[in-house]
């Protein structure tokens, strides 16, 4: 399964992503807003690509190319709930915006599905910018919902139909 967009490969994830997912997941940065902390061994990022794997080809969850260069994730680990990372040093580029908003538009036009959710730490601006820029609206809030290294965080959780994705998705 690949989805071209204008700078990005979508595809499948296989064992050969190990490598650059691994530079993303054990990045700080990338991490500080994710539900784990930095991956500090090649066999964490393995386990994790390994569940990625085992969803099947057709699975609407995708690694990210920029150039043959793997620079993160996005898509659907578990319908309805979207999920995203991309090496920081891609970041600003509207890169993000242009491989979630693919993947989404994938799953409504292949999936009889009416609404995606997501759920956000309150302090990542950057990726709730980039859900609302996509059309998400916030359904509510949640507190101490995920232990990550021993720290408790909050969530902002967000949905978006697919009236929502039509009517207010930049052109
Ligand atoms: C969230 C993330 C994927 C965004 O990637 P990106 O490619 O930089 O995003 P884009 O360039 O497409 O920007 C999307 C919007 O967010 C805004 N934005 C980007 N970084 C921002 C920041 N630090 N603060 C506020 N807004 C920011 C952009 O300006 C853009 O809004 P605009 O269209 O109004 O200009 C990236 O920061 C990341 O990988 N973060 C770590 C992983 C993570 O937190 N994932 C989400 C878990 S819920």
């Amino acid at each position: 399964m690949e989805i071209r967009t204008p700078r990005l490969t979508l595809r499948s994830a296989g064992p050969d992503d190990l490598e650059g997912m691994h530079a993303v997941l054990s990045d700080p940065r990338a991490t500080l807003w994710w539900s784990t902390p930095p991956h500090e061994t090649l066999e964490q990022t393995a386990a994790w690509l390994d569940g990625m794997i085992a969803n099947g080809p057709d699975h609407p969850d995708f690694v990210i190319e920029l150039d043959g260069r793997v620079i993160g994730k996005a898509g659907f680990w578990r319908l309805p709930d979207v999920g995203y990372i991309l090496h920081p040093d891609l970041w600003g580029q509207g890169l993000a915006a242009e491989a979630v908003g693919a993947a989404i538009d994938h799953v409504f036009a292949t999936r009889d599905i009416e609404s995606l959710t997501a759920d956000v730490d309150p302090e990542n601006a950057a990726s709730i910018r980039l859900l609302e820029r996509l059309g998400f609206v916030r359904t509510g809030f949640g507190e101490r919902t995920w232990n990550v290294g021993g720290v408790w965080k909050d969530s902002v959780f967000y949905a978006l139909s697919r009236s929502d994705r039509k009517t207010k998705a930049p052109a």
